[in-house]
């Protein structure tokens, strides 16, 4: 019989592409999200239970119902510009609802989960590629989060046998490539999906924060990694955990970095577009480089980037929202005509 996971954050954009890689694998995913932030049409391969992690009863009765056997964590606030303005709606969401989370899965007796972290929890880097031995001093309460998440983990691990895989994340980008599902944010902060925006004459232009960084084109660099292959991962590390597989923190990246100049220049020529483009000041906080040492999820996991070349990650990224591009232009004609 199938194993059924349940998914919190199923109808958001990761989570989604994790239920469809699930289902891929002969998994059932059980979909636990509010739609907060998340979409309804996005969930596809599982049913959806709609509901907050904040709320206990539907989360035990969710658990036992549908009989977990193991959770994959993607429900949080992800935006580390809101987490400066609003801390204590990120700790409340993403630290002490992923608490709660934890308790009923305790109580319910299930064991194993994979949580989404971040690189958000390295901070500023002393040095690139980054390992997961590496400091983690996180410089906004989004990465603070999600660290105190970590270290929670390991205490419950220690106590209690909870088996986790903390997967951290570098830059998710792309889309499904069969054009089921993809990123869609709002507000958007990714700058794959600003450029996009920015060549469907969606936004005036993309502004690139700081062209004096000490990198070669003097704009800030970025390990992307393909959706789909993030999602790939996480079934991995399933069923690492199912196999026995010790606790762990693991970085996922390619191991390569690009420029915003460069990530505008393939969108370019992808697209075959001219996409305006602003220079302004760094943001504060934002670090010259951020590429991840993707060795160890590679080792313990078996796991090889497969569509994470710039060129796949933007091309599929541009046929999803070129082909909703057109889908909305006639529905918003038919509203004004
Ligand atoms: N997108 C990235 O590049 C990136 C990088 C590193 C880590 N992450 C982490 O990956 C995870 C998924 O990110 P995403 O980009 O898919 O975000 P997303 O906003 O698209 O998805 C998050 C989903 O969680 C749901 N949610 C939030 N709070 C909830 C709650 N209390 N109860 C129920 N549902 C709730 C939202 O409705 C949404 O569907 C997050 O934990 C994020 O911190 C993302």
């Amino acid at each position: 019989m199938s194993k059924t996971i349940l998914v919190t954050g199923g109808a958001g954009y990761i989570g989604s592409h994790a239920c469809k890689a699930l289902a891929r694998a002969g998994y059932e995913p059980v979909a636990y999200d509010s739609l907060v932030r998340g979409h309804r049409a996005a969930v596809r391969w599982g049913p959806l239970v709609e509901g907050d992690l904040a709320d206990r009863t539907l989360l035990m009765a969710t658990l036992k119902q549908h009989r977990i056997a193991a959770v994959m964590h993607f429900a949080a606030f992800a935006y580390v510009e809101e987490s400066v303005r609003e801390p204590a709606l990120y700790f409340h969401n993403n630290v002490i609802n992923t608490l709660g989370l934890f308790e009923a899965m305790h109580e319910a007796d299930v064991a194993q989960i994979v949580f989404s972290s971040t690189c958000a929890t390295y901070g500023v880097p002393e040095r690139v590629p980054i390992a997961e031995d590496a400091p983690q001093r996180p410089v906004n309460p989004y990465g603070e989060g999600k660290l105190m998440v970590e270290r929670a983990l390991h205490w419950l691990d220690a106590a209690y046998g909870l088996k986790y895989v903390a997967l951290r994340y570098f830059n998710a980008a792309g889309a499904d490539p069969d054009g089921e599902i993809g990123e869609d944010h709002d507000p958007e902060t990714h700058l794959v999906p600003l450029v996009l925006q920015a060549a469907l004459k969606q936004r005036a232009q993309i502004n690139i924060y700081g062209t004096d960084y000490p990198t070669p084109d003097g704009t800030a660099i970025r390990d992307y990694i393909h959706v789909q292959d993030l999602a790939e991962a996480h079934v991995r590390a399933l069923q690492y955990l199912e196999s026995g597989g010790a606790s762990a923190a693991l970085n996922l990246g390619t191991g390569t970095g690009h420029s915003v100049r460069e990530t505008i220049a393939c969108a370019e020529r992808v697209t075959g577009l001219s996409i305006p483009k602003r220079e302004a000041p760094r943001r504060a906080g934002d670090p010259p480089a951020l590429v991840a040492d993707p060795r160890r999820a590679r080792t313990a996991l078996g796991w090889q980037p497969r569509l994470s070349d710039l060129d796949t990650i933007v091309a599929t990224a541009w046929a999803w929202h070129s082909a909703r591009a057109s889908q909305a232009a006639p529905a918003r004609g038919a509203a004004g005509s």
